[in-house]
């Protein structure tokens, strides 16, 4: 698991103190922008979105990822129809996505394999 935020916050010890040590040491945090994108050669098969919650920048943030999705991959959008983040549907539409909403996500899949 990859994780991007160009903020190191305090609190990211606390929470890995509670993960298992084979999956603390699975999880790899880079300090930069989610529309960073991926390394080279890496793919993608689940994608969370939890970042900035403006209409551009969840826009930016999926086509940054859109290569990198292996066929069927899950994207999920969180904060999806939260009255504080608008923009998190709004890109959602921008985007022309159509998924499933499961409580505060929206997830849409990737084109399967043929
Ligand atoms: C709502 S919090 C969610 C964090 C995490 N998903 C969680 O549940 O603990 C949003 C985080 O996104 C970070 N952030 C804001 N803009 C970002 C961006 N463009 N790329 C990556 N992270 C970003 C903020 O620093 C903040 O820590």
């Amino acid at each position: 698991m990859v994780s991007y935020d160009p903020c190191v916050r305090p609190e990211r010890d606390a929470y890995l103190a509670r993960a298992w040590p084979d999956v603390r040491e699975r999880i790899e945090f880079r300090s930069e922008p989610d529309c960073s994108g991926p390394r080279a050669g890496e793919s993608v098969e689940l994608l969370f979105i939890d970042s900035s919650h403006d209409r551009e920048s969840v826009v930016a943030a999926f086509r940054a990822w859109g290569d990198a999705l292996v066929p069927g991959a899950a994207v999920a959008f969180h904060d999806y129809d939260h009255p504080s983040y608008p923009g998190v549907r709004e890109a959602i539409v921008d985007l022309g996505l159509s998924g499933e909403q499961h409580g505060g996500l929206f997830v849409w899949c990737a084109p399967g394999r043929s």
